[in-house]
């Protein structure tokens, strides 16, 4: 009401001359804005006006930086009042709340006030949202008074850098976005079983070995912070009002440590760096003190690089099978009075917790820390679900909602609307200790997130999410769709390679009409302005390289190498395809046991030619859930037969092994069957390695049928020390290769 009166009584002073302003395009919304009179122009003869203190005349800077390199306008920094046109910032106790600040702006005086510096700094992010996105004509921000305060404390957003490496830039930049939109906690996820990221002066194996692995195809791939990076990284994000919380991983997703020090296990046994996903057997032995002084020494340095009062240690997904077979383990769990595994990881979290606490570090951890009873002082993030939130806070833990806002989930599954429409806080128990409830986190976990689509993942979506926590009170999607649009000339001019709102950037599907030999590959774009390029020859396409819309037709087999780019940049890492020429192509198949429908493709994936990539959600690979595979296929003619062969995939952490067996047999009729030959196969359910197995049936004489048949049995159920036990495992395979 107030802001309508104002913005008529403008109107009735100026006469037509003054258009209403235009509508705020600020994120997150802020709690209150109104429009004022008139304009502040910027001029040469603009000073910025700042507290004295260091901290204040560094916001000083960064206004007075961020200014320049926005609208190339060079203001002066002063630390004593000045005259004239100006913009002020000033320590205002009256304004309440730790991170609330005033931002008024009015002819000749822009006000930036706050109680302290973090809420000076946020107000100086607004006033650059004020500002036109880049170099413009127009320097002139409309009068406007906003009074402005989060809801939630802890806005965060974790970045996985263990999975797949991200460099010190890729990380700063990420800051520089998540403080303008005051996302005030960088979650590090600093170690975890594919790579151990950070330099530890008295343990230089962790990076000389866990740093590094071996992918699938032989190549090497990793990399790591050395401290001096690390205290870079945790200085930049200060200067810009972030908190950099590390988090070292344990008891479990220790793969990568294990592998540099193998004595940290219970069964000491050499592990390599997992280049595959799930969750892996070796953990850190409970059992052992060695393994409490190696963690101790860790954290020792850890504390001192990170000056936030919070280490946050993982604690998720903790198979414990070798402390149940460890004989120290198991002395530790008696001597303790311990029940169960589940006593021993609280046992094991707790002293972790004694260790930082005296430090004066607060213990983070996912919700597993529940597990066995936690400390009322730690701190839970809940990622499993509302049950575990539940529990956190009856416990007496304080708590951060992680679940609803997994980044790494696809786009088209999680889109920018339907995570700003997500109330994570709705929960009647939250409202019962609301003291408790800290915040968020929006996690980036990177399996399958590289530096290529990082950003892509995160933007605009972090978006929504900062203005949930600011600005639960704003819900009017239409609008923050509106002031979304509004950032992305601001983005583009940083080269931020965000994402589309609401599809992924790329969605492939190969196949193969047998009417007309003819393979197409359909790519679904995210953007118009997304091309598609391509090679043949197994090279990764390049900007020069041919360009296809929405579909490409090939007549012939071989590899196609597809890469989106947009802007002239490389968006996504490339994909190939390989087509492989043989008798079974598009020929009418049949399985006896229908396929999981989450992984089935088409009807005739197993005979399209097109084999699967190291992905097994590629829509390449055919799945059986707990029963064997039995396809058919009918070659429409008696043909001479030379080989058959099938691929199957072993990733234990997904629950998907090797088949006990493969039986061979042919048919003339389709009725009576001439098996021909059984290849048993060694399976190791506890190999965690990601292994595409080849069986093949090689024709020892001539052998001539019109029919075909192949079975492989089914592992069974997943076994002991298997974090799925008692589950049914699965079959995948991706092709039948008839020559
Ligand atoms: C988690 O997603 N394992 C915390």
């Amino acid at each position: 009401m107030r802001r309508l009166t104002t913005l008529l009584l403008g109107l009735a002073m100026a006469g037509c001359a003054v258009a209403a302003p235009a509508p705020s395009t600020i994120i997150p919304q802020p709690q209150t804005i109104q429009a004022g009179q008139g304009t502040f122009v910027f001029g040469r003869d603009t000073r910025i006006v700042a507290p004295a203190d260091p901290r204040g005349r560094e916001i000083g800077s960064f206004l007075r930086d961020a200014i320049r390199a926005q609208t190339g306008l060079v203001l002066h920094l002063k630390n004593a009042p000045a005259k004239g046109s100006r913009i002020e910032l000033r320590i205002d106790p009256s304004v309440h709340g730790d991170e609330a600040y005033r931002l008024t702006v009015a002819p000749g005086r822009i006000t930036i006030a706050a109680s302290g510096d973090r809420g000076l700094f946020w107000g100086a992010q607004t006033l650059l949202q004020l500002l036109p996105p880049r170099h413009a004509g127009t320097r002139a921000i409309p009068a406007v008074r906003i009074d402005d305060a989060p809801r939630y404390a802890w806005r965060g957003v974790m970045l996985d850098v263990a999975r797949h490496f991200m460099p010190v830039p890729l990380v700063k930049q990420q800051i520089d976005l998540l403080s303008r939109y005051k996302i005030n906690v960088l979650h590090w996820h600093l170690t975890d079983d594919q790579g151990w990221r950070i330099q530890i002066q008295k343990y230089p194996r962790l990076t000389r070995v866990g740093a590094w692995r071996t992918e699938a195809d032989g190549s090497r791939s990793g990399g790591f912070y050395t401290q001096q990076q690390v205290r870079e990284v945790v200085e930049y994000a200060r200067a810009r009002n972030v908190m950099v919380v590390p988090e070292i991983e344990m008891p479990g997703h220790a793969s990568a440590a294990i592998a540099a020090y193998p004595s940290l296990s219970c069964p000491r046994r050499p592990v390599p760096v997992p280049a595959s996903w799930g969750v892996f057997a070796d953990i850190y032995c409970v059992g052992d003190e060695a393994t409490f002084a190696f963690l101790h020494d860790v954290l020792d340095e850890v504390a001192a690089l990170f000056p936030a009062p919070y280490i946050h240690i993982g604690g998720d997904e903790v198979p414990k099978q070798q402390w149940l077979d460890s004989a120290p383990s198991q002395a530790r769990m008696h001597d303790e009075h311990l029940a169960d595994g589940e006593g021993l990881q609280s046992y094991f979290i707790k002293r972790i917790q004694r260790d930082l606490a005296a430090r004066g570090k607060t213990l983070v951890g996912w919700d597993e820390i529940l597990e066995g009873g936690a400390d009322p002082q730690a701190i839970v993030e809940m990622w499993r679900g509302p049950a575990e939130a539940r529990k956190a806070l009856a416990n007496g833990n304080r708590l951060i909602v992680a679940g609803p806002f997994y980044l790494d989930t696809p786009i088209d599954k999680l889109t920018l609307e339907d995570l700003y429409r997500t109330d994570a806080f709705a929960d009647p128990a939250f409202a019962a200790h609301p003291g408790q409830v800290l915040g968020a986190e929006a996690p980036l976990w990177s399996e399958r997130v590289t530096t290529r689509n990082a950003e892509a993942m995160l933007y605009p979506r972090v978006l929504a999410f900062a203005e949930r926590l600011w600005n639960p009170q704003a819900h009017d999607y239409a609008d923050f769709q509106r002031r979304v649009g509004a950032q992305y000339p601001w983005l583009d001019a940083r080269h931020v390679a965000y994402g589309p709102e609401d599809r992924d950037l790329v969605d492939y599907q190969l196949s193969f009409n047998p009417q007309h030999l003819r393979w197409r590959l359909r790519a679904a774009r995210g953007f118009d302005d997304v091309q598609l390029r391509y090679t043949l020859d197994g090279s990764e396409p390049t900007a020069q390289s041919p360009a296809f819309g929405d579909v490409l037709d090939r007549y012939a087999p071989g590899t196609i190498r597809v890469a989106p780019f947009r802007h002239g940049v490389p968006y996504l890492p490339s994909q190939t395809f390989e087509i492989v020429d043989n008798r079974a192509l598009g020929k009418p198949v049949s399985y006896r046991i229908a396929p999981d429908p989450r992984y089935t493709g088409t009807p005739a994936q197993l005979v399209d030619g097109v084999v699967g990539t190291d992905d097994f959600r590629d829509g390449l690979w055919v799945g059986w859930k707990g029963s064997d595979m039995e396809a058919t296929v009918d070659l429409q003619q008696p043909m001479a037969l030379h080989s058959i062969q099938l691929r199957f995939l072993q990733q234990s952490g997904s629950w998907i092994l090797l088949p006990h067996r493969v039986d061979f047999a042919v048919s003339d009729d389709g009725k009576a069957w001439r098996a021909l030959q059984s290849i048993p196969i060694v399976v190791d359910p506890l190999d965690m390695r990601a292994t595409v197995h080849a069986v093949r049936f090689d024709a020892p004489a001539p052998l001539t049928a019109r029919y075909l048949r192949v079975t492989a049995q089914n592992y069974g159920r997943l076994p002991a020390g298997h974090d799925g036990v008692g589950q049914p495992a699965y079959i995948f395979t991706d092709e039948i290769l008839v020559q």
